[in-house]
C-alpha cells in the first residue's frame, strides 16, 4: 500500500473515550440520512458500543481520528479483531470509515485507512480486512480499490 499523506492542516490521533460525543456528530452526518443512525443520540450510542467492544475489541493505534486546528473532527477509522461476525478473515478489521461531507476527496479517508494499516503492520499483521455494504458501496468502494483491496467473498459458517 501506499504511504499515507497528510494536508498540513489536520492532525490524525487514536481516537479515546472524550470523542465519544463528538465521533457521534462526525458519523451522523457523515452518512446519509438514514443509513447509519436515526439521530444523534442512537449515533452516540453506536459510537460507545465501540468502545464497549460489541464489534470486536478495539485496535487502539488503528482506530483514528482527523482533527482540524480548531480541534473539530472530520473523520475516523474504526479497527477492531475478533469481531462478533461470521465469515470474516483472522485479520484486524475496519469497522467504520468516514469522513465529514465538507472534507472529502481531500486524502482522508486514503490517510485514515493507509495510517490504520501501517499501524497494524507494525503490530506484525500482514493484512486486514473491512467490509463494504451496498448502500454505501459508491464512494468507498473506489477508495478501497485504488488503494489496492482486493474482494473476498465471505465464508459462510460451517464452509472452509
Ligand atoms: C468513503 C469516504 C470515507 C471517502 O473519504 P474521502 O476522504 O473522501 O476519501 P479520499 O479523499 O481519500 O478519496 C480517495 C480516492 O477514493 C476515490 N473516491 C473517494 N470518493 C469518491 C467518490 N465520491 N466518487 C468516486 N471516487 C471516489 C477517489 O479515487 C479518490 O481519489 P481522488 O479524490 O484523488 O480521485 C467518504 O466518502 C465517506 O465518509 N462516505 C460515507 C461513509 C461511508 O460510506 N464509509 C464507508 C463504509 S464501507
Amino acid at each position: 500500500m501506499p504511504a499515507p499523506v497528510r494536508p498540513p492542516d489536520v492532525t490524525v490521533r487514536s481516537q479515546s473515550r472524550d470523542d465519544v460525543e463528538g465521533l457521534g456528530a462526525l458519523y451522523l452526518v457523515s452518512y446519509p440520512q438514514g443509513v447509519a443512525a436515526v439521530d444523534l443520540e442512537d449515533a452516540v450510542e453506536e459510537m460507545e458500543g465501540v468502545f464497549e467492544g460489541e464489534y470486536g475489541t478495539p485496535v487502539e493505534a488503528a482506530s483514528l481520528v482527523v482533527e482540524t486546528a480548531d480541534g473539530a473532527l472530520v473523520g475516523c477509522v474504526q479497527t477492531v479483531t475478533s469481531p462478533p461476525w461470521e465469515g470474516i478473515p483472522a485479520v484486524p478489521f475496519v469497522i467504520e470509515l468516514f469522513v465529514h461531507p465538507d472534507h472529502r476527496r481531500r486524502g482522508l479517508g486514503s490517510l485514515l485507512l493507509l495510517t490504520a494499516a501501517q499501524a497494524c503492520h507494525d503490530q506484525g499483521w500482514e493484512s486486514i480486512a473491512l467490509n463494504v455494504q451496498e448502500d454505501t458501496a459508491g464512494e468507498a468502494t473506489h477508495l478501497y480499490r485504488g488503494l489496492g483491496f482486493a474482494e473476498i467473498t465471505p465464508v459462510a459458517a460451517g464452509e472452509g
